[in-house]
């Protein structure tokens, strides 16, 4: 009974609901109702005027793409070699530096760089492929400027650095910058990331810091050396030496060319230093030959310039710092022996170009004006104080006599040569010295 009773209950409430829903309509009536509806909400408030117009604007850049990259790609054919990129996509380059302060901090000299003066934004897909780029040693002296270089013309770049000579400041102008990572290190550690090419600076380079702890400086040299070239193997990246006008030791052969062999003592103070960057040669020939690893050699002479230490023992830094403090310049001898000293913009703007280049190498990058230590002190004279003296110290030992490099090989292959005297360069590097010196004097501690 109950039964039955619920179901005549349920009945009656269909029934009140059928009276209740409106009457049935056919879906097609519906179906034209709706079209009714969309073209009526799209007449409304211009939407389809705005619609037009977003059509128009998406096929514009559509046709517009095709012809500039055809057109980017015929400028690659006047590739400017000493940069290694086309003058039209080197234009082209979003230049991060155009807004930020890495520019600026680079350095009047290295302002002029056509890198910082790129010109406004490309859309995405359209300037030259962005590189991964690992630069080891990267918070030091040369590392720095070249970081500088390599993240004004669009790189990604990581730093390693264990810190032992570099310093966080040389970079901190980086630290925001999405397309700068800083990564403590040591090299003589394995380490792994993915990345296109390797610049491997990681090693002390003044004889005062390669000396402090010489079985460090072959350890740097030889088994640093081996885990980049290895990272290198792994992942298939072009790889890029940092060696040393050191290779030819106390030259007999002047000025030198990548063919002399040097004239080396193995069993010296400095030997951590040229025979370990000797080996780091030679196990970036074998990691080239052997597994074929895309290597680079460049053999770097004398170079000075704003962000070196300021009391490294090399013989710029020395002479102004001490110029800077009043005191007397240190000549090691008689001062006669020569030196060659090049702008570091000039190496950074060689480095890239041969990173960037078909050829192994190697390749003597350096300035070939060569002075002697008296000279070079007359010029920190002029530059800083006319009425700075010198003093005369025994020389140290296996100090090179005579360097100067033969840099026909680059200028020829790499289509590269310096630019900058030392009298032009020299101001760079005392304003930058002079700032820091006071920094020290006022208690920051800014070494
Ligand atoms: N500046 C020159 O005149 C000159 C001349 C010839 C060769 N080089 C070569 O150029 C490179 C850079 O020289 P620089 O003048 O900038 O010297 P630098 O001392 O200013 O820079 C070397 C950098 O490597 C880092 N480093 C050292 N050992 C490391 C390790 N084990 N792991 C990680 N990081 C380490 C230091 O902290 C520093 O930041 C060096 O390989 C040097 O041999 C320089």
């Amino acid at each position: 009974m109950k039964q039955l009773h619920k179901q005549s209950s349920y009945r009656r409430d269909e029934e009140m609901q059928i009276s209740q829903t409106p009457a049935y309509s056919p879906k097609s009536l519906k179906h034209s109702r709706s079209i009714q509806r969309s073209i009526s909400y799209l007449l409304r408030e211009q939407r389809l005027l705005f619609i037009l117009v977003g059509i128009l604007i998406a096929s514009t850049f559509f046709v517009i793409q095709p012809s500039l990259s055809r057109l980017s790609s015929d400028s690659s054919s006047s590739v400017d070699p000493r940069h290694g990129i086309s003058a039209g996509i080197r234009d082209s380059i979003v230049s991060y530096n155009n807004r930020g302060d890495a520019g600026r901090k680079y350095g009047d000299l290295v302002g002029r760089s056509p890198y910082i003066n790129g010109v406004g934004r490309v859309p995405v897909g359209i300037g030259r492929k962005r590189k991964r780029v690992v630069v080891t040693g990267g918070a030091g002296f040369v590392g720095s400027h070249l970081v500088d270089k390599l993240i004004a013309r669009g790189d990604d770049v990581i730093v390693i650095d264990n810190f032992f000579t570099g310093r966080k400041d040389n970079v901190v102008h980086l630290l925001g910058n999405p397309r700068f990572e800083l990564i403590r290190h040591d090299v003589v550690e394995p380490i792994l990331l993915e990345v296109d090419q390797i610049y491997h600076l990681a090693c002390p380079a003044s004889p005062v810091h390669y000396k402090y702890n010489p079985v460090k400086t072959i350890k740097t040299n030889v088994m640093g050396t081996l885990n980049m070239l290895g990272l290198a193997k792994r992942i298939g990246a072009r790889f890029l030496l940092t060696s040393t006008s050191e290779v030819y030791g106390d030259p007999l052969e002047h000025p030198q060319k990548e063919t002399y062999w040097g004239h080396v003592n193995p069993i010296g103070e400095r030997s951590c230093y040229d025979e370990g960057k000797r080996t780091a040669e030679t196990l970036t020939m074998d990691y080239h030959r052997g597994a074929g690893v895309e290597v680079r050699i460049a053999r770097i002479f004398n170079t000075y310039g704003p962000r070196m230490c300021l009391d490294d023992g090399r013989v710029v830094s020395n002479f102004v710092s001490q110029a800077i403090r009043k005191q007397p310049m240190t000549v090691y001898g008689d001062g006669k022996q020569t030196r060659s000293f090049q702008y570091v913009s000039d190496l950074v703007d060689g480095l890239v170009a041969l990173m960037e280049g078909d050829h192994v190498g190697p390749f003597n990058l350096g300035n070939p004006g060569e002075f002697t230590m008296l000279e070079l002190a007359e010029v920190v004279k002029e530059t800083i104080d006319p009425g700075a003296t010198i003093e005369f110290r025994p020389n140290t030992a296996d100090d090179p006599h005579k360097r100067k490099p033969d840099i026909s090989k680059a200028k020829e292959v790499l289509n590269w040569e310096p630019k900058i005297s030392l009298r032009e360069g020299l101001p760079q590097m005392v304003s930058d010295f002079q700032n820091r010196i006071l920094n020290e004097d006022e208690g920051k501690g800014n070494k």
